[in-house]
């Protein structure tokens, strides 16, 4: 499985032969000048809420790839009204693609869509596929919810926030791993604006000083995990 990221939130799964790309936001991302995203393949997109900073590449990417958009009811309900083909809702609980099986899950944030309008609940993914298992908890704070994921699955990835502030930061995130039964986490959504920047090695130290491990790709980046 190789992991690539394209900043903030953004990042690409390639795995058991399918792209998977999630919360597309690249133009608007100062920090990812260099990724050009144009180049960025995906099979499927799939966005944890309506906010900008997740979303915003979205329609293009879509459009010009033809990737299965999965997103929540009130979300989805926008992304088509933007024109874009190939979009399947989804709500809290398991549901079954042609990939396999997706659980969607509970974040404690909020969401609404570019426009403004009602975004439904907010939302992370647990995927399993080619004999792993991944979550990404989209944008959330730190939640009793995650240790229900730890009796469900043998959990080999955590997608976490770490940037604070908005979401959990780096303390959080390791009370996450406790939760979640999972020490190795890749970091996201953090950095992208001054509210959540944070030292880098500092938290990774943290990470190592309980025996964990905390993945920082750089954007642009991919990692073999
Ligand atoms: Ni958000
Ligand atoms: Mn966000």
């Amino acid at each position: 499985m190789k992991y690539t990221y394209y900043g903030q939130s953004c990042f690409q799964l390639d795995i058991a032969g399918k792209k998977f790309l999630f919360d597309p936001f690249i133009t608007h991302n100062s920090l990812a000048k260099h990724i050009d995203k144009n180049t960025i393949e995906a099979d499927y997109i799939l966005i944890s809420h309506g906010h900008t900073d997740h979303i915003a590449d979205l329609v293009e990417i879509a459009n010009r790839t033809n990737a299965q958009v999965i997103a929540m009811v009130e979300v989805a309900a926008w992304i088509k009204k933007q024109g874009v083909k190939n979009v399947t809702d989804v709500n809290f609980g398991k549901s079954h693609f042609d990939f396999g099986a997706l659980r969607t899950v509970w974040a404690v944030h909020s969401s609404s869509n570019p426009d403004l309008s009602y975004g439904g609940n907010p939302a992370g993914f647990v995927l399993e596929l080619g004999g792993k298992c991944i979550y990404y908890a989209g944008d959330t704070a730190l939640t009793l919810e995650m240790k229900i994921l730890a009796d469900l699955y043998l959990i080999d990835y955590a997608i976490l926030p770490i940037g604070g502030h908005y979401t959990m930061d780096v303390d959080d995130a390791l009370v996450a791993t406790e939760f979640l039964n999972c020490n190795k986490v890749i970091g996201v959504h953090y950095n992208t604006f001054p509210p959540i920047q944070i030292d880098t090695e500092k938290a990774q130290a943290k990470f190592k000083r309980e025996n964990k491990m905390l993945l920082l790709p750089a954007i642009g980046e991919t990692i073999e995990l």
